[in-house]
């Protein structure tokens, strides 16, 4: 009996497996609406097999984006663009899920394969906003837009467009909503005490700068239903000397149970341009560091970082390591990972794959 192929009831969603598609920004919508590419690209990988898809980071306003081209949730050609995909998606058998986040300091941004740069606001770009007015990477090779310091009414706007963003997330279909919490956005830049130095109740010690997360938190958990599944990305390490720990992230997931928080996703790094990429090779370490979460917080968690072979995702959920694995780029190769993975640990991939492809292949 694989461990991996066991089915995860979180709520009152059930998983077919543990293999999660981890989000990945696609940047290819228009004005925050899904094109056919995300039809596919999410839908292939449904079909491929996958027991959880997590739609990319997708912008809860239009200044919460990283890029012009990256996907928004603010207005209902936005909800109408998602549910067809949702549909299919759940007609594959799989859960859809979707991250809602804010991009903060590092939003306005051009895609990376345009160059990466901030744009300016005649090319294109907007303010931007963080906890304080410090630009990311000051002395960079890429241009980075100087932020501006949140007021409470920037506070009170970000926390009201998350309540807005969940609610049409609902509307679009999502079964499972999360919240980026991670890779230096706004509300790891919140969190990490290496971008925020406010000296207000937002700031400060662990509890202060964690409050604009949990104030989100419990807000969203008031509209997001309570038998569906809300799951938090945190950067669980900062991977700098001085940033945040292991141990910071075990007590912000504490704080996130109690308030409802069903599953964390655990990445790491991005808040400053020292702290590691969530697709550097430390990654790959991040991967223990879930199971030292799961254990000390007594939650579930889903983990991410150079998963790529069936046994060492099998050994993932077996060994109690994590509840889910989530694939990014090894998804990107594959989408069918999940029947190639059925078939090397001996797996009956027919009881998965649709008719059209079952009926003749396994
Ligand atoms: C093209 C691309 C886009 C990504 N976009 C997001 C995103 O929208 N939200 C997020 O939290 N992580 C994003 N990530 C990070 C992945 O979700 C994942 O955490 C990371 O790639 C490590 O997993 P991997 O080793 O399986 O690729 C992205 C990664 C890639 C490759």
């Amino acid at each position: 009996m694989s461990a991996l192929f066991t089915p995860l009831k979180i709520k009152d969603i059930t998983l077919r497996n543990r293999i999660g598609v981890s989000p990945m920004c696609q940047y290819s919508s228009i004005d925050g609406v899904a094109q056919p590419w995300h039809m596919v690209h999410l839908g292939s990988r449904a079909v491929g097999g996958a027991g959880l898809i997590i739609a990319e980071a997708t912008a809860i306003s239009p200044e919460g984006r990283i890029t012009p081209d990256c996907a928004g949730l603010w207005n209902e050609t936005q909800v109408d663009a998602l549910r067809p995909i949702n549909d299919f998606i759940k007609s594959q058998g799989a859960v859809a899920g979707i991250q809602i986040g804010h991009a903060g300091r590092k939003g306005s941004a051009s895609a990376p394969w345009k160059s990466g740069d901030h744009l300016s606001d005649e090319d294109g770009g907007w303010p931007t906003k963080g906890p304080t007015g410090e630009v990311f990477d000051p002395d960079g090779k890429r241009l980075w837009k100087t932020p501006s310091a949140m007021t409470k009414d920037d506070i009170e706007k970000v926390q009201s467009d998350f309540v807005a963003s969940t609610k049409l997330a609902l509307d679009a279909g999502y079964q499972m909503l999360e919240i980026h919490g991670a890779h230096g956005y706004l509300l790891h830049s919140f969190f990490s005490h290496l971008v925020n130095t406010r000296t207000d109740e937002y700031g400060g010690n662990l509890a202060g700068r964690a409050r604009m997360m949990l104030e989100i938190v419990d807000r969203v958990r008031a509209v997001w239903p309570e038998n569906l599944p809300l799951a938090v990305r945190l950067s669980v390490v900062d991977w700098v000397d001085g940033g945040l720990t292991i141990e910071d992230n075990i007590q912000m997931a504490k704080w996130l149970k109690d308030r409802g928080v069903d599953i964390v996703d655990c990445s790491g790094g991005g808040a400053t341009p020292a702290s590691r990429s969530s697709m550097g090779t430390r990654t790959a370490d991040q991967v223990g560091l879930a199971g030292d979460l799961r254990k000390a917080a007594d939650m579930p968690v889903m983990a991410v970082g150079y998963i790529t072979e069936a046994q060492q995702a099998e050994d993932i959920i077996a060994n109690g390591t994590a509840d889910i694995a989530l694939l990014a780029r090894e998804m990107m190769r594959d989408p069918y990972w999940p029947l190639r993975a059925a078939q090397s640990l001996g797996v009956d991939a027919k009881s998965f794959l649709p008719t059209q492809l079952g009926t003749f292949i396994g």
